[in-house]
């Protein structure tokens, strides 16, 4: 009901006009959080408690071709993939496509391909619904601006909302009910040489969604009170140190904004540990590194694999430490 009265605010008539093109083509990079997202004041809209920042990931991301057709049902393709309708990504994107639909007949092929793995905590599904929801913009011809996009998105997944926009981007928790000022905002600051790579120690589904995992930490964790404060604090240190295009402030901030979202999980009960022996391991090694004077650190979300943040001076010396990473320029691609 709230999610709807969200689309007909910011489509208004549109929300009954039939589709002005059959298909529809769209990419959205992925994004990594900085300074992370975790636990929700609004589970429908998904509103999030505090506001968030994060980098995008370049051309790593989701394409999403969508397409009408003559059926009485959607066909979902997953990296050349068909899904059964029954499977848990069929169902949440069906259920995300009915928002949008102008009549309940109008049924899609939605091809999706993502080039990082699935649900392996690398943010997959920010880069596919931001993708999707580019995609249906252009076949249902309603033309929006990118704010307005990335509400639908978060509609799909909150972390989509940062997935619109290259580069930095905050996404604003905001304050009101209805989340019409919950949205992303691009930063205008860049940072050349960053290098951000990728660690994967497991590309397996991740255990429990964060959703699950979310939820579970607001209602059970005895440490969530202390997150609100320290996202505000590591929100102003970030932006600090990008302006002032301090990189050692920035790794730090990132590193133990990481460590401390992944605290308040290990507090809730049941617990959540997303780590795996691999990731431990990883861990010692950049604090090792680290204290032989090589400056990189990371950031881990709900899943095992770690994303290391270093600047491109050092990138053949954390390549020669991690043979297997995937190096990316968030901003020089
Ligand atoms: O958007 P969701 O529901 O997949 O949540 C993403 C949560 C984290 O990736 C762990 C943090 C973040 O800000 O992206």
């Amino acid at each position: 009901v709230k999610k709807f009265e969200t689309i007909k605010q910011i489509l208004g008539e549109d929300l009954q006009k039939s589709p002005s093109h059959s298909i529809g083509n769209a990419f959205a990079p992925s994004n990594i959080a900085l300074c992370k997202y975790w636990g929700k004041r609004d589970q429908e809209l998904n509103l999030p408690v505090t506001s968030s920042l994060s980098v995008s990931l370049g051309s790593k991301g989701a394409t999403t071709f969508l397409e009408i057709i003559q059926d009485n049902h959607d066909q979902i393709i997953l990296n050349d993939v068909v899904l059964q309708s029954d499977s848990p990504f069929s169902r949440r994107l069906v259920t995300f496509l009915n928002l949008f639909r102008s009549n309940p007949q109008l049924k899609f092929k939605i091809s999706l391909h993502s080039n990082i793995p699935i649900a392996a905590g690398l943010a997959s599904s920010a880069a596919g619904f931001a993708s999707v929801i580019k995609a249906l913009d252009q076949l249902m011809g309603w033309q929006l601006a990118p704010q307005h996009l990335s509400i639908l998105a978060r509609l799909g997944s909150g972390s989509a909302s940062r997935s619109l926009w290259q580069g930095f981007v905050e996404w604003h928790a905001g304050s009101r009910d209805d989340g019409m000022d919950s949205v992303g905002e691009s930063l205008t600051e860049t940072w050349q040489d960053m290098c951000i790579g990728l660690l994967i120690v497991s590309a397996k589904e991740k255990i429990l969604s964060s959703r699950v995992a979310m939820q579970r930490t607001v209602t059970t964790s005895s440490l969530y009170s202390a997150w609100p404060t320290k996202v505000a604090q590591d929100l102003a240190t970030l932006k600090i140190a990008i302006a002032e295009k301090n990189f050692s402030l920035l790794g730090q901030t990132a590193e133990s904004n990481a460590l401390t979202m992944h605290a308040t999980m290990l507090s809730a009960w049941p617990p959540i540990f997303y780590s795996s022996p691999e990731t431990i391991s990883a861990v010692q090694k950049i604090w090792s590194l680290r204290a032989q004077g090589l400056e990189v650190y990371f950031t881990q979300d709900a899943g095992p694999n770690l994303k290391l943040i270093f600047l491109q001076k050092d990138a053949q010396a954390v390549q020669m430490n991690f043979p297997e990473l995937e190096i990316l320029q968030p901003f020089s691609n």
